[in-house]
């Protein structure tokens, strides 16, 4: 079976062939076209996102077609990100979508763009299946996951406010990193003196106990604040920001770790599926792989390719999904990301 994934939801335009070879999957081909535009704007902006996406889609699926050496008539199912995302971008790959699947005859399923996420780790280590402990970190979302089966999944925290990588992304335009802020904050933190700045841990204290509304909760805001005051503060804030982004992103690693360790005991899991840009980050795999380890469980990270968004991680979602119903849905019909309701 080949699938050919479509994925529009924000800022990549990204097309992929994934081929199931008996229970596993394996990635024939994956073309991510990042959009630069936004960098101007420090942020994305939906409009210039869609019509981006509209001048780049057909040439972006063509490349994805060739590079897997297969013609559309080849494929036999065709993903596509429904939702959540942009409203103008996600039209533009479900509307591709629709068209090719009407021109070849092929069948169409729309995929969920978090559960895909957790996918895109198991089309690089074969071993993060579940029971796991899903932590999907990004742009736009941050959620912990208890997740038993494929297909069901348990919403143990989110994010209050912020999500990390938009976290990640407004320090970085603080600091004068530019957009978008991850990578550029990770670089700087590696220079960075770790005891210079203490930030809060936000909704972390030793007395919370699981049935506590922010056990698993996670908050950025005031961690943001923090950030902001002590650059105002600073009498050579070119001079200190390595020790900013430092002071922030370990603040923000110690949550991440301390919260998934509480998701890894209540569940009783032994495996971490981290997923989402944020995913990118060395500093994060090396204290949750470690502080994993001293539990006996251990952690599954994506390449940092997968991790960002990219369309093999839908046609994975997709062949799980069309399996899953025994026939193709319509991807306008449902968003299908069944059980998101909190544990
Ligand atoms: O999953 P993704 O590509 O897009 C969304 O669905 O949002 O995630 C993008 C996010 C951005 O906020 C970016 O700053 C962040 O992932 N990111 C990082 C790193 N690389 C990317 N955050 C921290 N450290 C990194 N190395
Ligand atoms: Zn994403």
């Amino acid at each position: 079976m080949r699938v050919l994934g479509i994925e529009t939801s924000c800022d990549e335009t990204s097309a992929a062939v994934v081929a199931a070879e008996g229970d596993a999957a394996r990635v024939a081909s994956c073309v991510i076209l990042s959009q630069d535009v936004h960098r101007v704007y420090q942020g994305v902006v939906p409009e210039l996102a869609s019509r981006a996406h509209l001048t780049t889609i057909g040439s972006v699926v063509d490349r994805a077609l060739a590079d897997a050496g297969i013609a559309l008539g080849d494929v036999d199912l065709i993903a596509v990100t429904a939702g959540p995302g942009l409203v103008g971008a996600l039209l533009v790959g479900v509307s591709y979508a629709k068209g090719l699947a009407l021109a070849g005859g092929l069948p169409l399923v729309g995929v969920h763009h978090l559960e895909a996420h957790l996918f895109g780790t198991a089309l690089d280590d074969p071993a993060a299946v579940p029971p796991f402990v899903g932590l999907i970190v990004s742009g736009g979302h941050s959620l912990l996951l208890d997740v038993p089966r494929w297909g069901e999944y348990r919403l143990l925290g989110q994010t209050r406010d912020d999500a990390v990588g938009e976290a990640f992304d407004k320090v970085g335009t603080l600091l004068g990193l530019g957009y978008p802020g991850g990578p550029a904050v990770e670089q700087e933190a590696a220079r960075g003196d770790p005891a210079r700045f203490r930030f809060p841990r936000p909704m972390l204290h030793q007395h919370q106990r699981p049935d506590d509304a922010d056990y698993f909760d996670l908050s950025m805001s005031g961690l943001k604040t923090a950030v902001i005051q002590a650059v105002r503060a600073s009498r050579d804030p070119a001079a200190d920001r390595p020790h900013f982004a430092r002071g922030f992103q370990d603040a923000v690693i110690e949550v991440l770790v301390a919260k998934t360790l509480r998701a890894v005991e209540t569940c009783g899991r032994t495996r971490v599926v981290l997923g989402g840009g944020v995913a990118c980050n060395r500093a994060l795999r090396g204290a949750m792989a470690s502080a994993l380890a001293r539990r006996g469980a251990t952690l599954h990270a994506p390449s940092p390719r997968l991790s960002t968004d990219n369309a093999a991680m839908i046609a994975r979602t997709g062949m799980f999904r069309a399996a899953e119903a025994g026939r193709a849905v319509d991807a306008a019909a449902r968003l299908p990301f069944p059980g998101l309701a909190r544990a």
